[in-house]
């Protein structure tokens, strides 16, 4: 819809990610660059997934998440994982992977990886905002260029999901203009 918009948010640099999740026996994998530190203290990222992807329903019930970082070179694994649903085959099959201790899976072929107990989600616009505190985490490939997500170009078909203004209602403008109006009154 939008490739100034899309071209606007891709300056937000981010990286590129298999997200490992798990639930009982049940194992998934999803790409992701919407991922981000959020806490030292006790070390926390956040992951914004979509409620739609098969993997938010393990990401709920198994409340654990593995942050897999992948290099430049691995756009193979990015289709994979990012262009298919766990719901039509088993994404993991033929990758080699092993449980974390949260129970997600980690691949041992990764840059480096940041295992997750989930703290607490939030519905946020049409993504659900999962906060992780990292129980562990390590490189495995010391040296190696991370993938960045401005490098993906339209992989995940993001341009068409922007708007073409930065809000859709005249309300916006309203609340706003009320707001500062009360603030500075
Ligand atoms: C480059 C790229 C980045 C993506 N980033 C995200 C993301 O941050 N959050 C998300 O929910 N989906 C993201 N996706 C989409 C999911 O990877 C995709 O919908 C996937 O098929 C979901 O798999 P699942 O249904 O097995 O969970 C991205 C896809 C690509 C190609």
């Amino acid at each position: 819809m939008s490739k100034k918009m899309a071209e606007l948010f891709r300056t937000i640099s981010s990286g590129v990610y298999v997200v490992g999740v798990a639930h009982a026996e049940h194992r998934n994998a999803f790409t992701a660059a919407w991922i981000a530190q959020v806490s030292y203290k006790p070390l926390m990222l956040s992951l914004s997934v979509n409620p739609n992807n098969a993997s938010y329903q393990l990401i709920k019930a198994g409340r654990a998440f593995a942050v897999n970082v992948l290099e430049e070179a691995q756009t193979d694994v990015v289709r994979h994982f990012g262009l298919h649903s766990g719901c039509e085959r088993d994404k993991l099959a033929g990758h080699a992977w092993r449980t974390g201790i949260t129970g997600a899976p980690i691949f041992t072929d990764a840059l480096a990886y940041f295992d997750c107990r989930v703290q607490f989600t939030r519905r946020t616009g049409d993504h659900v905002l999962v906060i992780g505190q990292v129980l562990d985490g390590a490189i495995l490939k010391p040296g190696a260029t991370p993938m960045t997500y401005a490098q993906t170009g339209d992989l995940d078909g993001g341009q068409a999901l922007y708007p073409t203004a930065f809000y859709d209602t005249p309300a916006v403008l309203i609340r706003h203009f009320w707001r500062s109006h009360h603030l500075r009154s």
